[in-house]
């Protein structure tokens, strides 16, 4: 509410469609698809407070700067919030931007049930977004940019100031439920054991040597593993787990979740184990377009910043947009290389200058003449 107030403030016209993506929307000189500038303002439960809002104000900013300096543009200019970017509560992640891009049904979107229960649908009617602009393919864009902090370590390390990024890289996302048998932990002889948490464990550690196996880009992670019944004295008949697997490969992935899977396989049938999986999410790696990677790059260091060309290990709202329009992502840097964690830091002077690349490519493909 708070965002889309600013919004109005700024005299945007505010649309809200039907997976509850908002759009604000400067009018440009002629009727053209418009350059969008977009990212989100949800977050994980323990997020830091820049990761997608800087790109959401960020745009704002551009667009009253743009107001103040009494620029027309060619092509609308629209700043855009897209519902549920993260996917920790409502699987997939970047949901609203697949959505408008044509890249998920809306009806399967707004059918996905969180894991607290309800469903994606149900929460936009509570909060007031379930709204009427119709979304899906036919909305188009004439460009679409993001700037977002790296959330990673290499600006930082190698001391530059801009990345102009050039794609992101492979998402696998699994939910393994492992059904074993509850039994005694005193009486069970250890050759009688159907333990689920036992086999959970020796998958959480099997992808851990998995990636010092393939090494390269391959990066792993368990980040949710509940146990059932979760006590002391009794071995669990239950756990949910969740594997998150990328690379910027998408045949080294494929790799990856083959060995994974085979070997989830092998490990619960040798412990009686029955496995549910379920694909959460699973996107192959996206290449943003050169011509825009070029423009990020070029305004960089017109602008006197130092600049290096870097993939993305993150997903990104970007990334949908990318097979429909010149797409590009600008990264600014991340103290510390740290987020999804409320330490996530980028300092003042190091956000104003994404702001101002991001300023100036907006005016290049918006066309200001
Ligand atoms: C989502 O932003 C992710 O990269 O996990
Ligand atoms: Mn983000
Ligand atoms: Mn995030």
């Amino acid at each position: 509410d708070l965002v889309v107030s600013w919004m109005r403030e700024l005299g945007l016209t505010v649309t809200v469609d039907r997976i509850g993506n908002v759009l604000g929307a400067r009018a440009g000189a002629a009727a053209l698809p418009p350059v969008i500038i977009g990212s989100h303002i949800d977050t994980v439960r323990t997020g830091g407070k820049y990761d997608g809002n800087y790109g959401v104000l960020a745009g704002l900013e551009v667009i009253e700067r743009l107001a103040e300096a009494g620029v027309v543009t060619r092509h609308p200019v629209a700043v855009g919030f897209f519902t549920n970017e993260e996917g920790a509560r409502f699987a997939p992640d970047m949901l609203g931007s697949a959505v408008h891009q044509g890249e998920l049904a809306l009806d399967l979107a707004l059918a996905t049930a969180g894991i607290d229960g309800p469903t994606v649908g149900a929460e936009l009617t509570r909060i007031g977004y379930a709204g009427e602009t119709p979304v899906g393919g036919a909305v188009r864009a004439a460009a679409f940019l993001e700037l977002h902090v790296e959330q990673g370590p290499v600006l930082e390390r190698e001391g530059q100031e801009i990345g102009a990024v050039t794609g992101v890289q492979g998402i696998s996302w699994t939910e393994l439920t492992l059904h074993g048998v509850s039994n005694h932990a005193g009486t069970t002889p250890m050759s009688m054991r159907t333990d689920a948490g036992y086999v959970a464990a020796e998958i959480s550690c099997f992808v851990r040597r998995l990636t010092r196996e393939l090494g390269g880009a391959q990066v792993a992670t368990v980040g949710h593993q509940v146990f059932a019944p979760n006590l002391v004295n009794v071995i669990p008949n239950r756990v949910v787990m969740t594997l998150d697997l990328r690379n910027t490969d998408e045949q080294i992935l494929q790799q990856a979740e083959r060995q994974t899977f085979a070997f989830v396989e092998q490990i619960a049938a040798s412990e009686g184990v029955r496995v549910e999986q379920r694909t959460l999410a699973r996107f192959a790696p996206v290449a943003f377009s050169p011509e825009m990677v070029a423009r990020v790059e070029a305004a960089a260091r017109a602008q006197g910043r130092s600049v290096r060309r870097m993939p993305s290990g993150a997903g990104h709202d970007a990334q949908m947009f990318a097979p429909h329009c010149p797409t590009g992502m600008i990264f600014v840097p991340s103290a510390g290389g740290i987020s999804h964690n409320v330490r996530e830091y980028t300092a003042p002077a190091q956000l104003v200058a994404g702001a101002n690349v991001l300023l100036e490519v907006v005016q290049q493909v918006a066309r200001v003449d």
